[in-house]
């Protein structure tokens, strides 16, 4: 089986051996601080006894289990403890899958690379549903894509790349569209401490038997290395999900697992705050240098991404590569979030250069 590797670490690691200073708007990595707590309960951990240092309960701790319970109002039983949303992700698909309802995986295009990376992976087959120019999703379209074969919807609200959040209206529609067909609606919402509208609505607050929500702190305490999120799942597919779970992990970070409840019980909204506000100051500066430099862009009202269209410059990996090289700005190709947005590139705003990036693309566009 040949796996769809997705292109990330490839651009990230051309432009690190790239000859000159390079600008890195590639990676979702953060550039800001995590929270105090959170360096604080590492640091304690390192100090605690011998058998804090051993196999923590595989689908998670406890305690992190129910304050994560508390604050999503539901059952702690029914969330797993996971290596980011990327597990949780992976458990989710593999989980609708397995139900005997079809081995279609539905996406949207744009997508993020990883979906159908993995479906490939578990044996599943991809159809894709366009979004709009804004990266809204039609729940019309995707209703006429839904059938039997239909096993899982995957949308990713605050979205990467588009930067797009959908209202509460599309999500009852996707719930009710995975009710429909006998199909699961996974809602990845990495991104939601990065709603910049206002109009962000959790698809936890449908209830059904056929929904999973993934999330993780990765991104809303700036934390990708320290790898801890979770998936809610309804009461009867969480079991197996675990079961998968105990069986390729073992268990997830306990040190991270009990910074994370640290953190989560002692970080107030003002932290949350501040990050949005430094994204809405970036994305301000960016796009006006952008709009100096007369390129075409998204304005993402969630996540961390700008997508730019230059003229007669297609988002391929060539040019991305050349861009690295002759601009010092690296940036992703469109091309690798599907067939929608090849003429574009997208752009992470996570660092503090933004300004001396979108300077350096003027004059290299000029
Ligand atoms: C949409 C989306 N889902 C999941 C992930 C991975 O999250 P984690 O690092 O928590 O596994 C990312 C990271 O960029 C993402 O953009």
């Amino acid at each position: 089986m040949n796996y769809e590797t997705p292109l990330f670490f490839h651009v990230m690691e051309y432009a690190d051996a790239a000859d000159r200073d390079v600008i890195d708007m590639v990676s979702g990595n953060p550039d800001w601080q995590p929270p105090d707590a959170l360096r604080e309960g590492l640091r304690e951990y390192a100090d605690l006894e011998p058998d804090r240092f051993q196999y923590p309960p595989s689908e998670g701790l406890l305690e992190l289990r129910e304050e994560i319970a508390t604050r999503r109002g539901v059952d702690a039983d029914r969330i797993v403890v996971t290596n980011g949303a990327g597990e949780a992700n992976y458990l989710a698909m593999a989980r609708a899958l397995e139900r005997d309802s079809g081995d279609e995986i539905l996406l949207t295009d744009p997508v993020y690379p990883y979906y159908p990376g993995k479906t490939t992976m578990l044996g599943g087959t991809q159809s894709y549903v366009a979004t709009d120019e804004a990266g809204q999703l039609d729940p019309d379209d995707v209703r006429a894509a839904a059938s039997a074969e239909t096993a899982a919807i995957v949308v990713n609200t605050p979205n990467n790349p588009t930067g797009a959040v959908y209202p509460a209206e599309t999500m009852r529609e996707l719930v009710a569209i995975a009710e429909e067909v006998d199909a699961v609606l996974i809602s990845d919402e990495v991104y939601d401490h990065y709603d910049l509208s206002g109009e962000f609505a959790s698809a936890l607050e449908i209830d059904s038997d056929h929904r999973v929500v993934t999330n993780a702190v990765s991104k809303s305490m700036a934390v990708t290395g320290v790898r801890v999120g979770y998936a809610v799942f309804p009461p009867g597919l969480v079991a197996n999900a675990k079961s998968r779970h105990m069986l390729v992990n073992v268990a997830t970070t306990r040190p991270g697992q009990y910074a994370v409840l640290k953190a989560l019980r002692e970080t107030g909204p003002d932290y949350y705050e501040r990050n949005r506000q430094r994204l809405r100051d970036r994305v301000e500066t960016f796009t006006d240098a952008l709009d100096a430099a007369g390129a075409e862009y998204t304005s993402p009202s969630g996540s961390f991404y700008v997508m730019a269209r230059f003229d007669g410059y297609p988002g391929t990996l060539e040019n991305v590569e050349r861009l690295i090289d002759e601009a010092g700005v690296a940036g992703m190709p469109g091309e690798a979030f599907g067939d929608s947005r090849t003429e574009w590139l997208r752009f992470a705003l996570v660092t503090p250069c933004v300004e001396e990036a979108a300077e350096r693309l003027a004059r290299y566009f000029d």
